[in-house]
């Protein structure tokens, strides 16, 4: 009886047949699928246990933490990729994203290097409160900020500022040490020279690499700096790469970084495909990003419901989600750039700012859906988060 009921399930002699043909001369995937399930989990990871082995000081605001796995080995990852670190600060759980500094070939290790933020609460915890031997819970590696050779051939311009260099370090150090077939134009903006992360180590790189070309640029020079000054403009860009053709570009660093370099590339007709854009977590002050009604300041303080949670306070100038995990209620949240979807919500009355970086898929904006990382109140609002 169950079978004749089955058969008459659209498709069914389709799928019996293949089923069939499966097991007759391929491989049926069912038969291990406790081994398969075993080796996703390895590759892809939901959360990683890592210890603090050691801590580098870079420069006097930034440290690289070298973080070294407990009992188990470290999925695999492509130069540019990045973490999220999971950390609970008095008893706030939050996470924040760094990227992976070091090669993907050291595989004994993933460090990340961090950079003091002023008031920046993760990061000013990262640098302060943690020590060699701490345990750190972090997310597998993510992101898609990597060079795909199918895509952006053999000549890579990066372009960074400030701890925007770790990504580009990971791919340098692969290069580098690799001995790999790829010529990059490196130029790296800080404000001063005792900022430039990895200063030493890249110029030692470029002397040893011909195809490795390092231009630090610094805003406010020392009187002992001999290097250029000053923005990276089109200018300089086109003084020392002669010619765009060809080229790849690759951005990583602060708001403001993008904000002065996207235009002078667009000046220089680069097609669109040709630019990858790192995000780089939330603004520092959302009211300066377009479309932000002027009426509403950043400490104006809105009522946020949430339901079956309770009512809440949240800041005009804070993201949805600081406000919630402030409130003691945790989502799940990866890149805190608006990309990864992982902190979506539905909003099920009031009125949000979103962040114009933020991808909301086109059928969650239809049900309400937003991306709490990338949405900011504008008037009493009322969630459903999962
Ligand atoms: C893909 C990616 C890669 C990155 N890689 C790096 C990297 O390699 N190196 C690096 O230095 N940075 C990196 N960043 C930036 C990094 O993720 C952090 O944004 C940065 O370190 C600043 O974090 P912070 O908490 O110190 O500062 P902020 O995020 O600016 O912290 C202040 C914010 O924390 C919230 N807050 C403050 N107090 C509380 C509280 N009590 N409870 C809850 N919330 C509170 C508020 O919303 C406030 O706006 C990366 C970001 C992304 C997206
Ligand atoms: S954490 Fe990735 S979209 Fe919010």
């Amino acid at each position: 009886m169950r079978e004749e009921i089955i058969k008459q399930i659209e498709g069914y002699e389709t799928i019996r047949r293949d089923i069939e043909a499966l097991k007759k001369y391929g491989y049926d995937y069912r038969i291990d699928r406790g081994e398969a399930m075993q080796a996703v989990e390895r590759l892809h990871p939901s959360t990683l246990c890592l210890r603090v082995v050691d801590i580098i000081e870079e420069t006097p605001s930034a440290k690289t933490l070298r973080l070294a796995p407990i009992n188990a080995t470290l999925p695999p990852f492509m130069a540019g990729q990045y973490i999220s670190l999971i950390v609970e600060i008095r008893n706030v759980r939050t996470t924040r994203a760094y990227s992976i500094s070091s090669p993907p070939h050291c595989t004994g290790y993933y460090d990340v290097t961090v950079r003091r933020v002023s008031e920046g609460f993760v990061s000013s915890y990262l640098l302060d409160e943690v020590n060699i031997g701490d345990e750190i819970l972090t997310s597998g590696p993510a992101g898609n900020f990597y060079y795909n050779p199918v895509i952006h051939g053999k000549e890579l311009v990066f372009i960074a500022g400030g701890s925007g260099i770790t990504p580009f370090m990971g791919m340098i150090r692969e290069i580098a040490q690799r001995g790999i077939d790829r010529t990059v134009h490196l130029f790296y903006g800080n404000r001063n020279d005792d900022d430039i992360i990895f200063h030493d180590e890249l110029l030692e790189i470029a002397r040893k690499n011909a195809r490795i070309r390092y231009y630090p640029v610094v805003e406010h020079p020392s009187k002992s700096w001999n290097g250029l000054e000053g923005y990276i403009t089109r200018e300089m860009l086109l003084e020392k790469l002669k010619t765009i053709d060809g080229k790849a570009f690759f951005l990583c660093g602060p708001q403001g970084l993008y904000d002065f370099i996207e235009p002078q590339l667009a000046q220089l007709n680069i097609p669109r495909k040709k630019i990858r854009r790192e995000m780089y977590g939330q603004p520092s002050d959302v009211t300066r990003q377009s479309g932000w009604p002027a009426d509403v300041a950043a400490s104006r303080e809105f009522e946020m419901r949430v339901e079956g949670k309770g009512v809440f306070t949240a800041k005009a100038g804070e993201s949805l989600l600081a406000s919630l995990e402030r409130a003691g209620i945790v989502l799940p949240s990866l890149c805190r750039s608006g990309e990864c979807s992982m902190c979506r919500a539905k909003l099920l009355s009031g009125k949000v700012y979103q962040l114009p970086v933020a991808l909301v898929r086109k059928s969650d904006a239809i049900f309400g859906y937003i991306h709490t990382c990338a949405a900011y109140p504008l008037s009493d609002v009322a969630l459903e988060c999962d």
